[in-house]
C-alpha cells in the first residue's frame, strides 16, 4: 500500500493549518495562472489560490480526498477544475507557467523512477519558461529513528461533528528503500478508533539535488522554510523552485 488518504480525517486535522498559503500566494503571484496543482488533496491550497482569482487546475489520485475537494467547490463556486489521475503520468493536454507540489506530496514518488515520471509529466504541462515548485521536508533522523513498536502523539482536532479527536502514530523506516511508513490512529471521544497508513519516501537534500540535474531540471531556488530563509542543515524544509533547462 502506497497511501491511504482519508478526505474527512485530513480536513479535520489540518483545517487550520495555513502557514504555508502565503508562500503559495507569493509564488501565484510571480509565476501563476493558470495553476496546476499536483497531488490537490481537498483543496486546502488550491482553492484558497481560486478565491483571489487564479484559474486553478487539481490533479490528485485518491477518490476520497477528490470528493471532499469537489464538495467544496461546488458550495463556494470557484473556478477550479479537477481530475483523478496519477502524477507519475497524466496528459490534461493543456500548459501552465506554474505547477506546484504543494506539502510533501514528493513523498509518494517512492522509488526513483516515480520521481522521474513525475518531472516528465510536470514538463510536458509546463509552458515555455514555466516553473515547478514544491514544498517537501528535511528528512528528519530523529523521526526515522523511532522504535517502530511504540506509539507517538501526533495531534488533537474536532472533528465536523465537534467531537475530540486524537491522533497518534507509529512509524517504520526501511533504510534500504528509503520508505518511511507511518500509521496515523484517529481515536474519537465516542470511542471509534480507525487508520491511515501512510508510506513516505525520504530523499535526502543531496541526492534530490542531483536527481534534479541528472534529469535536465535547474534549480533556481531552494529554501528551508516558508518565510524563504536559505536552506541549511537544521532546516525542516527542502522548498525547492525549478524549471527544466533549456536546450542550448
Ligand atoms: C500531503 S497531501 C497534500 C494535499 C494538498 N496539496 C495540501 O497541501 O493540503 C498529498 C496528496 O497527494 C496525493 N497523491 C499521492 N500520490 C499521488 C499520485 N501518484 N498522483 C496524484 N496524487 C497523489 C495524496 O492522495 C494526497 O492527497
Amino acid at each position: 500500500m502506497i497511501r491511504n488518504y482519508n478526505g474527512i480525517h485530513y480536513d479535520n486535522r489540518f483545517r487550520e493549518f495555513d502557514a504555508d498559503l502565503d508562500f503559495w500566494k507569493e509564488q501565484a503571484r510571480r509565476f501563476g495562472d493558470p495553476i496546476l496543482e499536483i497531488g490537490f488533496g481537498t483543496g486546502r491550497v488550491g482553492l484558497v489560490l481560486a478565491r483571489e482569482g487564479y484559474r486553478i487546475t487539481g490533479l490528485e489520485l485518491e477518490v476520497s480526498m477528490l470528493d471532499r475537494a469537489r464538495e467544496k467547490i461546488k458550495e463556494e463556486n470557484l473556478p477550479v477544475e479537477v481530475f483523478q489521475g496519477d502524477m507519475r503520468g497524466f496528459n490534461l493536454g493543456q500548459y501552465f507557467p506554474l505547477v506546484i507540489l504543494p506539502f510533501n506530496g514528493l513523498a509518494h514518488l517512492l522509488t526513483f523512477r516515480d520521481l522521474m515520471d513525475t518531472l516528465r509529466a510536470v514538463e510536458r504541462h509546463l509552458s515555455p519558461g514555466g516553473r515547478f515548485v514544491f514544498d517537501y521536508l528535511n528528512p528528519n533522523l530523529e523521526i526515522l529513528s523511532r522504535d517502530p513498536n511504540r506509539w507517538y502523539p501526533s495531534s488533537e482536532y474536532f472533528d465536523e461533528s465537534g467531537r475530540k479527536v486524537v491522533v497518534r502514530e507509529k512509524s517504520y523506516y526501511n533504510a534500504q528503500s528509503q520508505v518511511n511508513r507511518v500509521t496515523m490512529e484517529y481515536s474519537c471521544e465516542t470511542g471509534e478508533v480507525s487508520e491511515d497508513d501512510i508510506w513516505m519516501r525520504m530523499f535526502f537534500p543531496c541526492e534530490l539535488e542531483a536527481l534534479l540535474a541528472l534529469n535536465g531540471w535547474e534549480i533556481e531556488g531552494r529554501f528551508g522554510n516558508y518565510s524563504r530563509a536559505p536552506f541549511n542543515s537544521e532546516s525542516p524544509k527542502q522548498l525547492i523552485i525549478c524549471s527544466p533547462r533549456r536546450k542550448k
